[in-house]
């Protein structure tokens, strides 16, 4: 049972393997964050203590007992203006103009068979997922909020969400509607957030949460954003990525989010999640309901890697579509960055020939098919193959990749509209543009109104008539701008704050209506690299591209913030030229191999301009990558370079521990250095491993405790990838 209630004390306990999530109605019905942590079984509300507060004021109901305040109890939804003095989880104004909420607990109800939030994704689950509501209401406004908990025991996750439901006599209007608050009152907290910009994305990064202050990662951009990534982390001061408590907080949705960690006076610390405020309103009439997105949770008290792998697993079993869970990947050559716009099919022909003879399994033609496209200066919405420049339609063109033995994909940015485009010119209130202004662009371009059905249907039909002209496997769904003039054609003054909204739950229902009218499409996310990598995109697309730095040393520290929250089977990483299209920098062509292929793996050049010795070499990392892409997309995913230095350092190891892959990239060799050490995790302590590349045995335990060292590398970013195997030690 992942649920237990005691009636008596109104408790409420939502137990996993190995965690617990309590919360108790108190006796002036305000519902109390109990706790969250190491599964204790026991009723944590001992630790709740009150003392009277200077300047913390007393519920009128509480008869002045100066010790109950609102501002100091720990909330499980916090309620606004009426005494806690901490971030809020909803704001609504009243028809009054009234902007408190008072939220009192006001019954339970047990849920069987996971559902999702109306419109958009959410875990999985099944028949038999098990799941909490709580329902609290404001008497005053008639709002009712339902807490809604669904528990995934194995995974160690708790997802929760909220639907405000008006059932008063007038029209509210949202103006906040966080998916999840918890109160964690004790102990010093850090918060750990990824941060970035465009082609340096997910950057990990560790802050103290200062004491009476607050920090908020956000994003206001009509996407969860290069800039902020709609996860964090909450750790101890000591936690390490091998031991130590942390809680994850990762926000289901693609679009504007906030997110909101402070310390009040009692030092204890407050996490809002949810959609961005700012840019958000939604009137609710009686009867009507508004349902947030979910916030995946989850708790370790061993470590960051193990948090990390907690979501490695739900995004894996959960999130991505079943279809594609523990699917081979074709390995790719996209034509991006071997030919940008220049293209024809001969010449794609003779780049598939080419890749076909080194072993690539599936030609993408990247942007600049469509339209009049031979620049990032028109044609996005015309969906039309340009067969002048191509020489040949696109199921011609598809059909001849097959011929040659490989599959073939699609670049597509959907939700975007060229001023210089034919559907521009007939349908000019289909872009988002504010009837008063100058539209800001973004790489020449607009961006669709993603809520209005019709576009919708424009966009279904045509990706429709692309994918049943053509044979087509995969999809390459682009998003290259942020979104600004939030204003719809389609919607009233007073409703354009639902315009983000619902212009991110148009894309979903886009994205859902083409699965199930082509599930055997895999569609990779992109968002100009990887500024939209969410759980909500991942619950479409099973792989992002993860970065348009395709440079490997860069790629390092990108993968490496991705990988806190994301699987490496997801993650979309490439081989691409030297110099670096990015950077400029010169990497051995190994060390980029070895880093492409910790995630889904591909190549982003012109196979034909190799040399010989580089085509082997791809020829090798292909079947070197065949070798171990189970293990990879399956496997226990562990950071080793908690020691920091020069090395970065990660391992895959079999769920069954038999196997493990290592690998060690240096990025800056130094003259008589130290002998790079590397201390493995996850291993079998008793088992006997064999090193692959030296023939040696070593118990588990040795390279666990003891680690594997390495003779001093030589040269610009070398790099070592070790192969394990448990053996039979008679
Ligand atoms: C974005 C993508 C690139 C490429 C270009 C095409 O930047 O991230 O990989 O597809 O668009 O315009």
């Amino acid at each position: 049972m992942s649920i237990r209630i005691q009636e008596k004390d109104r408790l409420f306990s939502l137990e996993t393997e190995n965690t617990m999530y309590q919360m108790k109605a108190d006796e002036l019905n305000v519902l109390l964050h109990v706790w969250y942590g190491q599964k204790t079984c026991a009723d944590m509300s001992y630790l709740i203590r009150m003392s009277d507060r200077g300047f913390c004021g007393n519920p009128w109901e509480s008869q002045n007992r100066r010790e109950y305040s609102l501002d100091t109890l720990p909330q499980e939804y916090s309620s606004a203006g009426v005494g806690d003095y901490r971030s809020p989880a909803l704001c609504a104004e009243l028809e009054n103009g009234s902007r408190s909420t008072d939220w009192r607990y006001a019954g339970y109800r047990l849920l069987k068979g996971k559902t999702r939030p109306s419109g958009l994704p959410g875990l999985r689950g099944s028949a038999e997922t098990e799941g909490l509501e709580i329902c609290l209401e404001d008497k005053t406004s008639g709002l009712k909020a339902y807490l809604t908990y669904w528990v995934f025991e194995a995974l160690d996750v708790i997802v929760r969400s909220t639907r405000i439901e008006n059932r008063g006599e007038a029209a509210v209007t949202l103006r906040k509607a966080a998916s999840v608050c918890i109160d964690f009152p004790y102990g010093k907290k850090e918060v750990i957030h990824f941060h970035g910009r465009h082609a340096m994305e997910r950057v990990m990064e560790r802050n103290p949460v200062p004491r009476g202050g607050q920090l908020t990662f956000e994003s206001r951009r009509g996407m969860s954003s290069h800039q902020s990534n709609p996860f964090v982390i909450l750790c101890d001061p000591d936690t390490t990525e091998r031991q130590g408590e942390a809680w994850g907080c990762m926000l289901m949705y693609s679009g504007n989010h906030l997110e909101e960690i402070s310390c009040c006076q009692t030092a204890s610390v407050r996490l809002v999640s949810g959609i961005h405020p700012e840019c958000f309103s939604w009137p609710l009439n009686p009867g009507e309901s508004f349902h947030t997105p979910e916030a995946i949770l989850s708790y370790s008290a061993e470590g960051l890697n193990a948090l990390s792998r907690n979501y490695h697993r739900v995004i894996r079993d959960e999130v991505i579509p079943p279809r594609w869970r523990g699917v081979r990947k074709p390995v790719l050559v996209n034509s991006w960055e071997a030919c940008y716009f220049d293209f024809n099919a001969e010449k794609l022909l003779k780049l598939a020939v080419a890749a076909k003879e080194l072993g690539m399994e599936m030609l993408v033609l990247d942007d600049g098919w469509f339209g009049e496209r031979n620049d990032d200066t028109t044609s996005l919405g015309d969906w039309f193959c340009n067969e002048k420049k191509l020489g040949c339609g696109l199921k011609e063109l598809s059909e001849r990749i097959h011929a040659l033995g490989l599959y073939f994909g699609l670049w597509l940015e959907p939700e975007m509209i060229s001023a210089r485009s034919d559907l521009y010119r007939n349908h000019p209130d289909w872009a988002l543009t504010d009837p008063d202004r100058k539209p800001m662009v973004g790489r020449n371009q607009l961006v669709l109104d993603m809520s209005r059905q019709e576009v919708q249907d424009y966009l279904f039909d045509a990706i429709s008539r692309i994918l049943k002209d053509a044979r087509i496997e995969y999809i390459k769904w682009d998003f290259n701008r942020c979104v600004a003039n939030v204003w719809s054609h389609a919607l009233p003054a007073g409703r354009q704050g639902e315009t983000a909204h619902r212009f991110i739950m148009g894309t979903y229902a886009l994205l859902e209506r083409l699965e199930e009218a082509f599930p055997d499409v895999m569609i990779e996310g992109c968002s100009g690299g990887g500024g939209r990598f969410d759980a909500g995109m991942l619950y479409y697309c099973p792989q992002i591209w993860c970065s348009d730095d395709t440079d490997a040393v860069e790629r390092l520290e990108i993968q490496r913030g991705t990988s806190f929250g994301y699987p490496a089977c997801a993650m979309g990483s490439h081989v691409s030229a030297c110099p670096n299209h990015q950077t400029g920098r010169i990497v051995p062509f190994a060390t980029r191999g070895m880093v492409a292929m910790s995630g889904t793996f591909g190549y982003e050049l012109n196979p034909e301009k190799l040399s010989a010795e580089e085509k082997e070499t791809v020829k090798q990392q292909i079947a070197a990558f065949h070798r171990f892409e189970g293990l990879i997309a399956e496997g226990d995913y562990y950071r080793l370079d908690d020691a920091g230095g020069d090395e970065t350092a990660w391992l895959f190891v079999s769920p069954d521990q038999k196997e493990a892959l290592l690998t060690v990239v240096v990025t800056h060799v130094r003259a008589y250095s130290p002998f790079p050490l590397v201390r493995l995790q996850g291993l079998d302590p008793d088992g006997t491993y064999r090193r692959e590349d030296t023939g040696e045995t070593v118990t588990g335990a040795a390279l666990m405790y003891g680690g594997i060292s390495f003779p001093p590398f030589m040269g610009d970013y070398p790099a070592a990838q070790v192969y394990l195997t448990q053996v039979d030690e008679n």
